[in-house]
Parts: C-alpha cells; sequence; structure tokens
C-alpha cells in the first residue's frame, strides 16, 4: 500500500512536470509570434514594410571610421515620405557604421542585419542641442540655459517604430 501510494505520487509529480514542461514549450512559441488574436495583416511591420532600403542607398560607408550621420538622415527623411503609404524599412547590412544623433521617424523599422553594428560618434558636434524638456527646466550639458544634446537615437511624436536586429553601441 505505502509502495503504490509512493508511485502514484511520483507519477502525479511526473505528470505535472511533463505539464509544467508542455507549457514552457508552448509559451516558448507563443513569445516569438504576434498574439493569436493579431494577424499577420494587422501586425506588418516586421516584415511586410512596402519600402525597404538600405544604408548604402545613401551613401553610407560601414568601415567603423566614415561618419554616417548625413547618410542616416537622408535615408531616414526620405524613407519618411512613405509613412501614410506602407511604411519603411531601413536595412543596416554587415559592418561598422559610426554616426552621430539621428532621427526616427513614423511606420518604420530600424533593422540591423547580422554582424552589423552602429557606433555612436565621440564628436560632441555630430549631437544637436535641442531644447529641454519643459519639465526639466534647464540645460545640463550644454553652455546657457534652455539646451541639451539630442539622444544618441531620437524621436518626438512617432508611433509604430520598431528597432530590431544586432548591436547598437554607444
Ligand atoms: C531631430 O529632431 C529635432 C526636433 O524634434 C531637431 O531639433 C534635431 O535637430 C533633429 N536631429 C537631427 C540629428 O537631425
Ligand atoms: C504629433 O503628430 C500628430 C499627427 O501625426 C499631429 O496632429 C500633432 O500636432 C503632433 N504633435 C506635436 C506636438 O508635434
Amino acid at each position: 500500500m505505502g509502495t503504490s501510494n509512493t508511485s502514484s505520487i511520483s507519477q502525479v509529480m511526473e505528470m505535472i512536470m511533463v505539464i509544467m514542461l508542455l507549457g514552457l514549450v508552448t509559451m516558448n512559441s507563443v513569445n516569438c509570434r504576434p498574439p493569436n488574436a493579431i494577424t499577420l495583416s494587422e501586425y506588418p511591420a516586421m516584415s511586410c514594410r512596402k519600402h525597404v532600403a538600405s544604408l548604402t542607398d545613401y551613401g553610407g560607408v560601414g568601415d567603423g571610421k566614415t561618419s554616417n550621420t548625413k547618410a542616416f538622415k537622408a535615408a531616414i527623411d526620405d524613407l519618411s515620405k512613405h509613412a501614410s503609404d506602407g511604411g519603411a524599412q531601413l536595412i543596416i547590412p554587415p559592418g561598422k557604421w559610426l554616426t552621430g544623433s539621428f532621427n526616427l521617424t513614423s511606420c518604420f523599422t530600424l533593422y540591423l542585419q547580422k554582424d552589423a553594428v552602429i557606433l555612436a560618434s565621440q564628436d560632441e558636434n555630430e549631437f544637436p542641442l535641442i531644447p529641454v524638456l519643459p519639465s526639466y527646466g534647464r540645460g545640463r550639458d550644454a553652455p546657457g540655459d534652455g539646451f541639451r544634446y539630442s539622444s544618441f537615437i531620437f524621436g518626438t511624436n512617432l508611433t509604430d517604430v520598431i528597432v530590431t536586429g544586432n548591436t547598437i553601441s554607444i
């Protein structure tokens, strides 16, 4: 009697373990996909931006030394025109892409391919001074009041923005 109780308890434990493992597996696979209720046509940003371009289309050089500040600005300014027409994706190919601050735009995906690294410039001139937030009151890092350096990757009043893929190094 004692023996059969023990074995049925361990069987129950095994069952619970199996159910927990199944639960983990199921949760993992769900995490990789949009929630079931959302179909791909409602969640197109990852794979289906209508317009796609590479930073190299705008003169980008991924040698780790050349500044790509102008290339990022040109690319994102241009791609921002597609916000109301299916959105756009900017591909950062393998390489080291040095740049100063740049602004994102709406309905936009910044996709870093494998072995692509965005490097933040160490040159303060590559970071524009922008007004401080009203709640902050005064500038902290720039001479004179009322200004701050822009964040490395910046944007205001944006919707539907995705940054995905490899590495951003500051
Ligand atoms: C980003 O946009 C802000 C306005 O929101 C502007 O002041 C700033 O100069 C822009 N930064 C760049 C790098 O163009
Ligand atoms: C933010 O964008 C919306 C439309 O996209 C516009 O109506 C609104 O005025 C903008 N707000 C600011 C503070 O720029």
